[in-house]
């Protein structure tokens, strides 16, 4: 069997149980997105139960063995994933105890509602640690665990909108389209900010597109890792471009996107440090990537004073409403304590060199290759030539965009990993090109020049 088995709460890798065919076909032409791709050729119909399977029991049965091959798949799907910045490497066996409850945290972390069965304390606990590592006082921060990344950078940018109503949001055009969304879900103004090849924030570009409007606040979202790239803007030139531009710190609101590396980042020698000792306003992360966590979530942290304006006192709750969603997942919370404990500050510092190793070890080996590939300074995120082969791209989960591919690389993804797919990628690539009889893309313009191997630039 393969796979992974139970064992006393926690989860055993069994590789002879994986399932040769559980990798999803290729629908439609390369690169098109289909809307409702072949799902409904897949999906698991729900049934209405016979009068009699309470008794049999046939019907459990059959969902138990649904529910055994489907297990099969994620293993399987595990054991090849690569593109997407999850960390996939984690046990929480000690919380299945807590799988019986419905835990929900509706309202704000710090009024505690009449609704009991919540996991506010593990919650708070949570956010002091963040504002510890973000360097704000307990009684200046509000915050709470929100359901991923996307929710911390809604609010994020609700909060520059509400302490800016006329601000104008600027975003370099490499942040992840749910900056956009904000904006367009808010109807805000919106300048979208040149990048360097690195992926970068452009700063000259920001202080021109600046200096057009210096009779509107500007709101800033920073990215602490893009999504394509892993590029750092630096903050502390956002920040100089500001003031240079005659902004003052009562005229901007700054908002972190750390989504990404927001929680790695502090671990780097010589990264820019995130921290509320800066004039920003927000910082958001997700906590299902970096920290590996069963269900997407999150972490946003802003200043206690912002938060007003923006909250309402609700009767029905006894609580207040300062939060994107009502019923908030109550169990995430105990996900996070739980990881954050077991781990520290120094076991995330590992994991951190950790992975900034193994990526340097893909990105060599990579070149070595002969294939195209860059790894900005302070990232983990390697990208490359995009594979050819639209199959290869969905077996190993591959994120692409125009001629690019990347591999973050989680404390998840070990060398043996990455060794398994470069054995795969390197000999399939050759043939991919002598088949088509062409030459591979030139990356020049996506990844700069001199991270090129095409035949003009190698
Ligand atoms: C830079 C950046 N911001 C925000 C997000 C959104 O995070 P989530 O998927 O947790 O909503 C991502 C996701 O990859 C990201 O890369």
């Amino acid at each position: 069997m393969a796979g992974l088995a139970s064992g006393k709460g926690s989860l055993i890798f069994d590789p002879a149980g994986v399932v040769a065919e559980a990798v999803p076909k290729a629908v439609g032409k390369e690169r098109e997105i289909v809307l409702g791709r072949n799902v409904h050729t897949t999906c698991l119909e729900v049934t209405e139960p016979d009068a009699d399977d309470e008794s049999t029991g046939d019907k459990e049965a059959a969902m138990a063995s649904i529910l055994a091959r489907y297990r099969k798949t994620l293993v399987e799907r595990t054991k090849h994933h690569l593109g997407y910045p999850y960390n996939l490497d984690f046990d929480y066996g000690a919380l299945t105890q807590l799988q019986h409850f419905s835990i929900n945290n509706l309202g704000d972390p710090f009024i505690e509602s009449n609704y009991g069965v919540h996991s506010r304390q593990f919650e708070v606990g949570v956010l002091d640690w963040f504002a510890r590592l973000w360097e704000i006082e307990k009684e200046e921060y509000w915050g709470y665990i929100t359901n991923c990344g996307t929710e911390g950078n809604l609010h994020g940018i609700l909060v520059g909108r509400e302490v800016f109503p006329d601000g104008i949001l600027y975003a370099s055009k490499e942040s992840h389209y749910s900056i956009f969304k904000a904006a367009r879900m808010y109807r805000m103004e919106c300048e979208k900010v040149e990048t360097l090849v690195t992926g970068e924030i452009d700063c000259e570009d920001f202080r021109a597109k600046l200096l057009l409007n210096k009779d509107k606040p500007a709101i800033i979202n920073v990215n602490i890792g893009t999504t394509v790239k892993g590029a750092v803007d630096d903050l502390d030139l956002v920040i100089k471009t500001l003031e240079d531009s005659g902004f003052p710190h009562d005229r901007f609101y700054i908002h972190c996107d750390g989504a990404l590396f927001g929680l790695m980042m502090p671990f780097v020698k010589l990264a820019p440090k995130v921290t509320f000792k800066k004039p920003i306003g927000s910082v958001s992360v997700s906590g299902h990537k970096f920290v590996g966590c069963p269900m997407p979530c999150g972490v946003q942290l802003t200043r206690l004073q912002h938060i007003n304006a923006l909250s309402s006192n609700v009767e029905y709750l006894a609580s207040r409403d300062a939060t994107i969603m009502g019923s908030r997942n109550g169990h995430a919370p105990l996900f996070l304590w739980y990881t954050l404990n077991r781990k520290g500050y120094k076991g995330f510092q590992k994991e951190v060199q950790k992975c900034l190793r193994n990526a340097h070890y893909l990105k060599d080996r990579l070149r070595d290759a002969g294939i195209s590939a860059m790894l900005n300074e302070l990232s983990s995120t390697v990208v490359f030539e995009r594979p050819r082969d639209e199959e290869f791209v969905r077996r190993w989960q591959l994120a692409c965009e125009r001629n690019m591919a990347h591999i973050v690389v989680m404390p998840s993804v070990t060398i043996e990993k990455l060794d398994d797919f470069l054995i795969e990628l390197i000999p399939a690539r050759e043939i991919w090109y002598k088949e088509a009889n062409v030459e591979p893309p030139c990356l020049a313009d996506d990844v700069g020049a001199e991270n090129c191997s095409c035949a003009l630039h190698k």
